[in-house]
């Protein structure tokens, strides 16, 4: 029983694990603990089990509210360029400093960057599935320094990325990424590190020999020698749009349905490894300005704000996974916003060559909580990637000008190798370990 404990609140990176899986077990051993014995030994641990049960709530609450983006996918449109006005504050919390010391033992998503010159793990020139709008060297950068960083967790570590039993632990899966272009950035990433592991280049190919563009929408990669393949589907809102009603205002031109999963989901369901984000495109410019207004149970929600949208998309999503996703077969990921770091105007883009040692609160974002809030109340186990405190130290990894069109700064897309590399780890981290990084 205290063995069984302290592997409980010990491990694990894993307030995530306490929270999906481990929820239903707190309760089924409390009642065991009472009416079984109450020896110091189990006093003191199920306190411990406690605090850590009770504050892994705290690690799914990094709140405040950080400026969206400008443009994400769609680098050249002026439209999308300026987007001042943007969601709510009210999720504006910030509860993270009563947490006890103990139980941030392995929240791996509280660190610092650590310069290591055993960085990069591979040469976008020489991967074919790194876009060359992301390949921040072939398109002119200089300095190189961005590439040499490891993330460091301030109470454990993560275990070094192998190629090898990567590779051999996907064997026979499907890797699935949904979501908007910084999925897909996520998605080449993976693809490039797993190739470093991968003799025979030709065995690695699009199943139909697609070109990776910004508005595709299904990438598959075959690894043909062991079998598995890593998919890409473009979902920016998850949710599924449609044509505005006949008698809506004429400033409607599509109708966003918050209540149902896009239309391809039905092809997410058959994954082992489920990746979800979604966030950048949740703008007024890129909805409002474009035509794109709210729909639930058929009708127009035309005032409807975003920052509520957006959690009823993710109620729709949560429903989703809950009845569609068989958890014996398949582990499901949501990762949260990723950091950008535009002036505070949001017209200017500078990219440093060094990581910023304040993050200037872009460290939270209230979609990031919304994500989280939503993860947790999820009744399958869904694994948060809480990638936004890290990306907000990185104000020099992204494109900037060394895009496929330097013409507009993009400090919201990061160079590859760079950050969503570490993503990568972070999620082989937790598939390959049972007990998470150490
Ligand atoms: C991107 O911008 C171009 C030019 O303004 C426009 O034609 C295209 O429809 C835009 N794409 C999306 C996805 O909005
Ligand atoms: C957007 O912000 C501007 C001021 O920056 C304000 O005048 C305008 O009314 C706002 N629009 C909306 C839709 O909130
Ligand atoms: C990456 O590979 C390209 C082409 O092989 C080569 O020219 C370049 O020097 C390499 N870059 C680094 C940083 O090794
Ligand atoms: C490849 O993987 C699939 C499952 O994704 C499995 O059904 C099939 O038998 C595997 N093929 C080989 C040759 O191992
Ligand atoms: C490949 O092509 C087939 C037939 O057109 C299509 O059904 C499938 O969705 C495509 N797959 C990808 C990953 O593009
Ligand atoms: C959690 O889910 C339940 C239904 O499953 C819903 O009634 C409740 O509002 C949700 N809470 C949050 C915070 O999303």
């Amino acid at each position: 029983m205290v063995g069984h404990f302290s592997v409980c609140w010990r491990l694990r990176p894993a307030f995530f694990d306490v929270l999906s899986f481990g929820k239903l077990k707190a309760k089924g051993m409390f009642k065991s603990w009472f009416f079984q014995s109450f020896n110091g030994i189990i006093v003191v641990g199920s306190l411990l089990f406690f605090v850590a049960a009770i504050s892994s709530g705290y690690f799914f609450m990094f709140p405040t509210f950080q400026p969206e983006m400008n443009n994400p996918d769609n680098r050249t449109s002026p439209e999308f360029v300026i987007d001042m006005n943007s969601t709510s504050t009210e999720l504006d919390v910030d509860i993270d400093s009563a947490l006890p010391d103990l139980v941030r033992e392995c929240n791996v998503f509280d660190g610092s960057w650590v310069a290591d010159d055993s960085f990069p793990s591979y040469n976008a020139s020489n991967c074919p599935f790194a876009e060359r709008g992301f390949n921040c060297l072939a398109n002119g950068r200089r300095d190189k320094g961005y590439l040499k960083w490891r993330w460091q967790p301030k109470n454990c570590n993560i275990p070094r990325f192998d190629v090898e039993e990567t590779l051999e632990f996907l064997r026979d899966k499907r890797v699935v990424f949904v979501g908007d272009s910084l999925s897909r950035t996520q998605w080449e990433s993976m693809v490039c590190m797993l190739m470093t592991g991968v003799n025979d280049k030709r065995s690695v190919y699009e199943i139909n020999g697609s070109k990776i563009s910004k508005q595709i929408r299904h990438l598959a990669v075959r690894f043909g020698s062991f079998n598995f393949t890593v998919e890409f589907y473009r979902s920016i809102f998850l949710v599924q749009p449609h044509q505005a009603p006949k008698r809506a205002p004429k400033r409607v031109k599509v109708a966003l349905q918050l209540d149902r999963l896009d239309d391809i989901s039905k092809e997410w369901v058959d994954s082992d490894i489920l990746i979800f984000n979604s966030g950048h495109w949740w703008t007024p410019g890129k909805l409002f300005d474009m035509g794109w207004y709210f729909q639930i149970g058929g009708k127009m929600k035309l005032g409807m704000p975003i920052s509520g949208a957006f959690k009823t998309a993710l109620a729709t999503w949560k429903s989703w996974v809950e009845s569609r996703i068989n958890t014996r077969k398949t582990r499901v990921f949501f990762r949260t916003f990723e950091s950008t770091h535009w002036s505070a105007s949001r017209q200017h883009c500078k990219v440093t060559e060094q990581p910023m040692s304040k993050v200037n609160g872009r460290d939270k974002h209230p979609f990031s909580d919304a994500i989280i809030d939503a993860a947790k109340n999820t009744s399958i186990p869904v694994t948060v990637l809480h990638v936004t405190p890290m990306g907000a130290f990185r104000s020099d990894a992204h494109v900037g000008t060394w895009s496929d069109n330097p013409s507009v700064p993009d400090c919201s897309h990061w160079c590859l190798p760079g950050v969503p590399d570490v993503w990568n780890e972070l999620l082989f981290s937790f598939l390959l370990s049972d007990q998470g990084p150490q």
